[in-house]
């Protein structure tokens, strides 16, 4: 098997993939549920390509964590050195997870794991201004942040200026999603699912407040809780809410309009137009069955 072209492989040529797996499948206390690791692997290979071109910030913060598996993975497949969870509640499979996965050699030789056991609202404000030594060119991440907690999440990240958002949301509602109820009817109303109105509205907001943001579906995941959206910041100077890709697209888009307008509305003499020509034909076709 070309085991050496995966992009999750290490030098072994196995992949760490693999090496995720048996470490689970070995591992010593509760672990998470058999569904858990395929969703967090999922989240990471949808994002992992916007994270190289964004030049793979090297700190992430988890929020809503849980087990941790995503920081684990982030660190075991080099894609971060210096990860922290949020999650008030830390379950004990984290730990179990953490000596798996050392024991099976698969963390960095030099990395930082923290856990921090406050709510996000607490912990993301102060681990995001650099509270705990950390600072700028960091990337929030959150897999199944449930119901508001991803829209609070993504809110403090935005306002202090996250390098990356990296979100897949879960559990939506109509008390919870940004709209509320106006959501609800406009997905009603459009026979569309309240979380991808919901999830698309969130793309938007990015980019509004100045990320690049794309939306990418976890094949891994149920139909409700598949959508990732991954957003990192546009360079200083390119201006905050963008709404074209360029101003050549948008000088097209423009001229493609006028043209069509000036079609529209060409000054022609009254009576000459599409319509009147076609009434000048019926009136010609009906006189000639006349006349027969
Ligand atoms: C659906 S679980 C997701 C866990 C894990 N990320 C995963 O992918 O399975 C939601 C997590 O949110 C955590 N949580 C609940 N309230 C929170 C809060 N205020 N701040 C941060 N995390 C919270 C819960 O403890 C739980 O672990």
């Amino acid at each position: 098997m070309a085991t050496a072209q995966c992009e999750l492989c290490d030098e072994s040529g196995d992949t760490v993939e693999r090496r995720v797996y048996r470490a689970i499948r070995l591992a010593q206390g509760p672990t998470p549920g058999d569904k858990e690791l395929p969703e967090s692997l999922g989240f990471i290979k949808r994002l992992r390509k916007d994270w190289l071109a964004a030049g793979s910030p090297s700190r992430c913060i988890e929020v809503a964590g849980g087990h941790g598996l995503v920081s684990l993975l982030l660190l075991s497949l080099g894609l971060s050195r210096d990860a922290t969870i949020v999650d008030p509640f830390r379950p004990r499979s984290f730990d179990t997870l953490l000596s798996a996965f050392r024991e099976a050699g698969l963390l960095p030789e030099s990395y930082s794991l923290q856990y921090d056991e406050r709510p996000l609202d607490e912990a993301l404000p102060y681990l995001l201004r650099g509270g705990d030594g950390g600072g700028g060119g960091t990337v929030v991440v959150a897999c199944h942040a449930c119901a508001h907690l991803t829209r609070d999440l993504v809110e403090i990240a935005v306002a202090e200026r996250a390098a990356g958002i990296a979100v897949m949301p879960c559990c939506h509602s109509r008390r919870t999603v940004a709209g509320a109820d106006r959501t609800k009817h406009a997905a009603d109303a459009l026979g569309l699912p309240l979380g991808v109105v919901a999830d698309i509205a969130l793309l938007g907001r990015l980019e509004a407040a100045g990320y690049d943001a794309r939306l990418r579906v976890v094949e891994a995941c149920a139909p409700s809780s598949n959508r990732v959206v991954v957003a990192f910041r546009r360079g200083e100077g390119s201006g905050g809410a963008r709404l074209w890709e360029g101003s050549a697209a948008r000088a097209r888009a423009s001229e493609g309009l006028s043209r069509a307008y000036e079609r529209v509305h060409a000054a022609r003499p009254a009576g000459t137009g599409r319509k009147a020509r076609n009434r000048e034909r019926r009136e010609y076709r009906a006189a000639r069955e006349r006349d027969k």
